[in-house]
């Protein structure tokens, strides 16, 4: 035994276990702790009334007219989930996808009806195009190639468009999506120049080419016609600096809010933009893959849905994750309680 009082002691003087016997010591030194205020539910609106279509990859949500979108954002409310994202499938496609920013798009009158009867409600519209596109592409698809070859600059003003239509329907916080170069600053200055330099914009920075969006694309019908989005979203490969480039041009650009996605497999892509951006409200989006995966092992039996998606969201708040984006929202809100 070494007994140099200056070396730090070791086993048996030293037993972690001790702190974990109890459960209101392991409580008490809890330093990670979930809470229904982080968590943003996102929601699919479709045209038409009185429609509450399950999404069949999906057990549990729906695409919804506006008025059960309503009806459905007044459940959460009551839960404690005090905000929303809204995606838009538009009655409508086409090559620019128009529906994204006109006055009486999907998104605008779901924005309207939901501050109507909820305004406190946090309403962030996903600013992208691939909801909106017959191509299903997140930009104005390049003419001269045909190829899923996605005009950035040409883009970049219909965003602005975008934005800006969702903000005059009363958006809370724009969240442009779409991995274009250029984007924040360009949505940035369109929103500053129409009188609202007060909206905050939550950009998804490092947003990967991820399989895990495979359900989202049958919710929100926007799966590429042809090709992939591996010429604008990150290589999951890629240098995780590549990330933290993102991020800091988003910053620069005026980004308020930073998003990782997906979240559970880029973990260490979250907790690096902490490390490197201290101050930054950081998001984290628990997608669409993460959510059918434990759904469809549950329904099996084979996990237990509320311990596995408890413990999940718990890993992305201690890696840094402030707000988390989840299809879950409204059972961890009743979890929690
Ligand atoms: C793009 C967008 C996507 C998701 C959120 N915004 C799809 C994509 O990039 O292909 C995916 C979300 C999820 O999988 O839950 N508008």
């Amino acid at each position: 035994m070494d007994n140099n009082p200056s070396t730090p002691a070791g086993f048996p003087t030293v037993r972690l276990r001790r702190l974990r016997q109890h459960p209101r010591l392991r409580e008490i030194v809890r330093t990670t702790r979930l809470d229904a205020r982080r968590l943003i539910q996102p929601l699919f609106v479709r045209p038409g009334r009185g429609v509450r279509q399950e999404i069949a990859a999906m057990p549990g949500q729906f695409q919804l007219s506006v008025d059960e979108l309503v009806r459905e954002a007044r459940s959460l409310a009551e839960v404690g989930i005090t905000g929303v994202i809204l995606f838009g499938i538009p009655a409508e496609k086409d090559p620019q996808g128009r529906d994204a920013y006109s006055d009486s798009g999907i998104v605008q009158q779901a924005v309207r009806a939901v501050k109507q009867s909820l305004p406190d409600m946090l309403v962030v519209t996903d600013v992208c195009f691939c909801e909106y596109t017959d191509h299903g592409h997140c930009g104005v698809v390049n003419e001269a190639t045909g190829r899923a070859d996605v005009d950035n600059d040409a883009t970049l003003g219909l965003l602005a468009r975008q934005a800006v239509s969702h903000a005059e329907a009363g958006a809370d916080v724009v969240a442009p999506s779409g991995m274009m170069d250029g984007m924040v600053g360009a949505i940035r200055r369109a929103l500053d120049e129409k009188g609202f330099s007060h909206l905050p914009m939550m950009s998804y920075a490092a947003k990967y080419a991820s399989a895990f969006y495979g359900p989202f694309r049958e919710a929100a019908e926007s799966a590429p016609a042809f090709g992939d989005r591996r010429g604008y979203q990150m290589d999951p490969a890629g240098d995780p600096g590549q990330a933290l480039r993102e991020v800091a041009l988003d910053l620069a650009e005026g980004a308020d809010m930073i998003m990782v996605k997906p979240a559970l497999a880029y973990l260490d892509i979250l907790r690096s933009v902490r490390d490197h951006f201290g101050g930054v409200p950081l998001a984290a989006y628990n997608v669409s893959g993460e959510y059918s995966m434990v759904k469809a092992a549950a329904t099996r039996g084979w996990l237990d849905e509320r311990s596995v998606v408890l413990e999940s969201l718990t890993a992305m708040h201690r890696a840094g994750a402030d707000v988390i984006l989840t299809y879950w929202s409204k059972d961890v809100a009743a979890w929690l309680a």
